[in-house]
C-alpha cells in the first residue's frame, strides 16, 4: 500500500470515531453545538491522530485503546487552532478553506468553542483514567504537553515575540518546541506510555523534532504555498512581525535546517523496532507537504 493510501486509511478510521462522537455531542443552545462542530468538520490534514494510531500500530497496540486518546488530541489541536485565528490572537479570517470560527459564530462563541472543546477533551481523558496507570499517564502527559508548560507557552511566547527582531535560536525553540511540538510529541509518545513507556525517550526525541519541522514547514507554507492547497491565509507571518525560522534564518536556512531535522527524524526512527515505513515517509511527506 503506498503512503497516501494508509495516511487516507488511517484518517478515514479517525473520521468514523470523530463522526460518532460529533452526532453524540448533546447540548444547548444550538449555537454551541454548531460551532464545535464546525471547526472539526471542515478539514484538517488530522496529522496528530494519524501519528497516533501509526506509532500504536508499530508498536503493536490495540486499536481501540486509542481512540480517546486520538480524539482528545484532536479536539485540543482544534481550539488551540479557534482561539490562534481570534482577532487578538493572530487575526485570521480563514482556516482548513473555509471562514475562521469567530467570522461565522461570532469573537465570543468562538472562545466558548474553543474552552469547550478542551473541556471535553478532559472529560474523554478523564474516563480513560479508569482503565489504569499507564491510562492516567497518557491522560497526564496530553493535558501537561496542552498546558501552561506546553502548547499555551508557547503560544503566549509567539505573542509576546511579534515584532521582535533581536533575533535568537533558543527564543525561536522555545515558541516552537511549546506552541507546535508538544502537541506533536505527545500522540507520538502515548502509545508508548500505554505499554508502559516501551521506547519513552526514542519516540520522545522523534516526535519534538517532527514538531519543530512541521511547525518550519508551516513558516515556509506562510511564504511560498497557496491559500487553496494551504486553506489559510498566505504572507501573514511576515505582515505581522512573527518570530518565524523564515524571520531568524531566512527562506533558504529556513528549509536547510528543515533537512537537517527531518534527516534527524529518520535516524531516530532507525532505534525504534518494527515495521517504520509509513513514519519514514511520513517525515517526508511533512517536510514536502503543501497544504
Ligand atoms: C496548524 O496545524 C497549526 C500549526 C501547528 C502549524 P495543522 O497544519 O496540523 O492544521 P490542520 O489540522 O491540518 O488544519
Ligand atoms: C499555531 O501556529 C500553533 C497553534 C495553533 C498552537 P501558527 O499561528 O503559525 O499556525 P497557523 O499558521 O495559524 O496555522
Ligand atoms: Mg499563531
Ligand atoms: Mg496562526
Ligand atoms: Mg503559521
Amino acid at each position: 500500500m503506498d503512503f497516501n493510501e494508509k495516511y487516507n486509511l488511517y484518517v478515514n478510521e479517525f473520521n468514523r470515531t470523530l463522526e460518532k462522537f460529533c452526532n453524540g455531542i448533546d447540548c444547548r443552545p444550538k449555537i454551541l453545538a454548531d460551532s464545535l462542530k464546525y471547526s472539526l468538520n471542515i478539514g484538517g490534514k488530522r496529522i496528530r491522530p494519524v501519528l497516533m494510531l501509526a506509532v500504536g500500530d508499530l508498536l503493536g497496540l490495540e486499536r481501540r485503546k486509542l481512540e480517546n486518546f486520538a480524539l482528545s488530541i484532536e479536539l485540543i489541536h482544534t481550539y488551540s487552532l479557534i482561539h490562534d485565528d481570534l482577532p487578538e490572537m493572530d487575526n485570521d479570517d480563514f482556516r482548513r478553506g473555509k471562514p475562521s470560527n469567530h467570522k461565522v459564530f461570532g469573537t465570543g462563541n468562538a472562545v466558548l468553542a474553543g474552552d469547550g472543546l478542551l473541556n471535553t477533551a478532559y472529560s474523554l481523558l478523564l474516563k480513560e483514567c479508569k482503565n489504569g496507570i499507564e491510562y492516567i499517564s497518557a491522560a497526564e502527559y496530553i493535558c501537561d504537553s496542552a498546558g501552561i508548560c506546553g502548547m499555551i507557552a508557547g503560544q503566549s511566547a509567539d505573542l509576546m515575540h511579534e515584532k521582535d527582531s533581536s533575533y535568537n535560536e533558543a527564543t525561536l525553540d522555545f515558541i516552537y518546541e511549546n506552541k507546535t511540538g508538544k502537541l506533536i510529541t505527545a500522540p507520538v509518545v502515548v502509545p508508548g506510555i500505554l505499554l508502559g513507556g516501551r521506547c519513552f525517550s526514542e519516540l520522545k526525541a522523534f516526535g519534538r523534532d517532527l514538531g519543530l519541522l512541521f511547525q518550519i514547514t508551516d513558516d515556509i507554507l506562510d511564504v511560498e504555498g497557496d491559500f487553496e492547497t494551504l486553506g489559510k491565509s498566505i504572507g501573514k507571518d511576515d505582515k505581522d512581525g512573527k518570530y518565524t525560522s523564515v524571520s531568524v534564518y531566512g527562506l533558504d536556512g529556513a528549509k536547510l535546517r528543515a533537512d537537517v531535522l527531518a534527516e534527524r527524524c529518520r535516524t531516530l526512527l532507525e532505534g525504534i523496532e518494527g515495521d517504520r515505513d509509513f513514519l519514514v515517509r511520513l517525515v517526508d511527506y511533512v517536510r514536502t507537504r503543501k497544504g
